[in-house]
């Protein structure tokens, strides 16, 4: 696929998953089904929640949790602008209006629940918690914020697929949670996503609105039932393939084991770059059992050209990778909201100077090894060298 030496990311792909797909192909049903059914039963064990919905990718998870939550124009949601553009794009999709929140430091890289307090207005539906790289949210802080101001709290867990926490498991203590298992993630289904919700009622309406808002649904007219069908509200097409579903299912079979490897390249990772003159490594001091640990973020020293490292690490067969530009300074949002530099200050500053490193559960240790080393030259090498 690549010349690197080290991708940045891969997803393990092997017999249980061509098996799980053969199985589908056999069964001659493609779209969301019993396999998918099954998928949705077992994440929601692993999740530890009650139920879950699969959906075709984690963006159409966000867009059906904001259209449940009945989120329309004149709404506000805060949100981080550290993060992949589907939450604030679907926002505004809805109608409504993204509200940029700072991150907590060099150290957090999750919303700032301080700063997501100075933003809260009378129009604020919503706060979103992104967990950054798997690592979790202040979600007891957000939480407590959601309650107060009679606010909805979404978990944007893309990043952490049944991923315990400090404060429990990743997506299932707010209002709804968000997963996605795009290529790069942790659970990698090509294209895919799941919701679920606190309350079943919610966590209904999504599942409604994921396939149009049809009272009938495809397999209850397969097995015999009406024909005819209604539609009580207005929904979309965003189902999952079986084929998806039953990488899924594979994929979540082995999930502790992957998650387990990924700690272990984490703790080498933090070994081997501690005390690298001026790098800064995100959530160093937290537990690494309880984050999925989906990217390895260090922040460059300050003045360093990213540009140059990456470069560096390029020569040496290492892929590296920026997570995220920040949102709030793409052209779009600062043409329809206003937004402009120095509106999060923190958030800037890091994303100046952050680089991703590669991390998918069949690097070995060698890799591990050789992308430190690296790394730590090419901080040496360019130090002094103005960005
Ligand atoms: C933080 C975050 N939110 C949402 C998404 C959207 O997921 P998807 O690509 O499955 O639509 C992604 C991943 O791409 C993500 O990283």
């Amino acid at each position: 696929m690549s010349d690197w030496k080290v991708n940045l990311y891969r997803p393990r792909l092997g017999p249980a998953e061509a098996d799980a797909v053969a199985a589908v192909l056999r069964s001659g049903w493609l779209s969301n089904g019993p396999v998918t059914r099954e998928f949705e039963e077992a994440f929601a064990r692993a999740a530890g929640t009650g139920d879950a919905v699969a959906v075709s990718n984690g963006t159409a998870a966000l867009h059906l949790a904001f259209l449940a939550l009945g989120l329309g124009p004149g709404d506000e949601v805060v949100l981080p602008s550290l993060s992949f553009v589907s939450a604030a794009a679907v926002v505004t999709l809805c109608g409504a209006t993204p509200v940029f929140a700072d991150v907590t430091g060099p150290t957090d890289l999750c919303v700032d629940p301080v700063d997501v307090a100075a933003r809260i207005t009378p129009r604020t539906r919503a706060i979103v918690a992104m967990h950054y790289g798997g690592e979790a949210a202040d979600l007891p802080a957000l939480a407590a914020l959601a309650r107060t101001h009679g606010v909805a709290l979404v978990e944007d867990a893309a990043h952490a697929p049944a991923t315990r926490s400090a404060h429990g498991a990743l997506g299932t203590v707010g209002d709804i949670g968000c997963y996605s298992f795009f290529a790069t993630k942790n659970l990698a289904t090509g294209e895919g996503g799941m919701a679920v919700a606190r309350d079943p009622e919610l966590l209904g309406r999504i599942r409604r609105l994921r396939s149009h808002s049809l009272t009938v649904s495809a397999q209850d007219r397969h097995r015999g039932g009406p024909s005819l069908y209604d539609v009580d509200s207005f929904g979309l097409n965003y189902r999952p393939t079986e084929l998806g579903s039953a990488i899924g299912l594979a994929q979540l079979a082995d999930l502790p084991e992957r998650q387990r490897r990924r700690q272990e390249i984490v703790a080498r990772y933090r070994r081997g770059l501690a005390g690298t003159p001026g790098l800064g490594l995100p959530y160093h001091d937290r537990p690494v059992e309880l984050a999925a640990h989906h990217l390895f973020a260090v922040l460059l020293p300050g003045g360093t050209a990213r540009g140059l490292v990456q470069e560096a690490l390029r020569a040496a067969g290492v892929q590296s990778g920026v997570h995220y530009p920040p949102t709030h300074l793409f052209t779009a949002y600062r043409s329809r909201f206003g937004c402009r530099e120095g509106d999060l200050p923190v958030t800037e500053d890091v994303m100046e100077r952050q680089l991703s490193l590669p991390l998918h559960v069949d690097m070995t240790d060698d890799d591990t090894d050789l992308v430190i080393h690296a790394l730590r030259d090419a901080v040496s090498q360019t130090a002094g060298v103005d960005a």
